[in-house]
């Protein structure tokens, strides 16, 4: 398999958390104590994926440089591309080419929260060859999503971008896997009618193809997405019960970075020592350098 990178996008105006966003973007706001983007960063580090690319706005894109850095703390690479405006969630692996080369790529979308055994995706990363994988969780409310429609063998029949008749109730999260060569695919999509580089339409060209699994994920996973106050209320809920319930943090990257092999013992134990002291996170940092969880 080709050496796998990471695309995380984390741009767009965040409209509906405003007057939130107004200076600090939708993936900067917090899930509960940590802020959102950790997340989705730390499934990606959980996945297998070392380099990440993350993009977002002209404004907001230094913001997420001064909180994440270049990844070296980490033993991991962030880097940093802007994109001038949303054009689409597709328009990420056009402007991430130089950085994917001939790799293959796992792209998530920043305000996307994914809990639970992550087995599925790196299975489904190990699979991937050239061709594209994404995933279906059934929801109550499809017709918010990309909706997949699947035959009796899993075989996809349809995929739509937010149909107002979805034919089935599996709506596609914000979580793909492409093989190498997506950039060029990407680069010959033409805008939607909202004016966009759409997911779908490119997840679209590999269906036509015969070159797009889609995977039900388990009702055992989680999926939340947090494009709203009541959605962003919930997922801080969530992330709550869980951390209330174990003692045990969700979505730390310096966790992650660490039990992948990224970060020795050494560099962890830096990472404390940078943490303020009296912080919750020091602590649970701490934890894991001691070896107490
Ligand atoms: O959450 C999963 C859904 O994400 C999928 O089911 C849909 O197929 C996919 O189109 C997308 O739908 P959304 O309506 O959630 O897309 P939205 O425009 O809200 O963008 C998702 C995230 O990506 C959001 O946090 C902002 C960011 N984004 C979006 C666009 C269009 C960017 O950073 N740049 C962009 O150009």
């Amino acid at each position: 398999m080709a050496h796998l990178k990471g695309v995380l996008l984390a741009g767009g105006k965040g409209s509906r958390l405003y007057p939130m966003t107004n200076v600090a973007s939708k993936q900067l706001q917090p899930i509960f104590n940590k802020p959102m983007i950790y997340y989705p960063l730390t499934t990606m580090l959980l996945s297998g994926v070392r380099d990440v690319l993350i993009i977002s706005s002209p404004d907001d894109l230094p913001r997420f440089e001064a909180l994440l850095g270049n990844g070296q703390r980490w033993g991991i690479r962030l880097e940093y591309v802007v994109q001038p405006e949303p054009a689409g969630i597709a328009q990420a692996l056009i402007l991430g080419e130089s950085f994917i080369g001939d790799d293959s790529v796992l792209l998530m979308l920043g305000d996307n929260l994914i809990y639970g055994r992550l087995d599925f995706l790196r299975t489904a990363i190990g699979q991937n060859g050239d061709g594209a994988t994404i995933f279906a969780y059934r929801v109550r409310n499809p017709g918010e999503y990309g909706v997949v429609e699947f035959d009796g063998d899993l075989k996809v029949r349809s995929l739509e971008e937010k149909p107002k008749n979805p034919k089935s109730d599996w709506a596609v999260p914000g979580v793909y896997i492409y093989g190498p060569g997506v950039s060029r695919r990407a680069a010959t999509l033409q805008p939607s009618a909202r004016g966009e580089l759409e997911i779908t339409d490119l997840n679209r060209l590999y269906l036509a193809e015969g070159r797009l699994r889609a995977q039900p994920m388990g009702r055992g996973l989680a999926w939340l997405d947090t494009g709203t106050p009541e959605n962003l209320l919930e997922a801080a809920n969530f992330v709550h019960s869980i951390e209330a319930r174990q003692g045990l943090f969700v979505g730390s990257p310096e966790e992650a970075a660490f039990r992948m092999g990224y970060l020795s013992a050494e560099g962890l134990r830096a990472c404390v020592d940078s943490a303020p002291i009296g912080s919750d996170y020091r602590a649970w940092l701490a934890r894991i350098a001691d070896e107490d969880v």
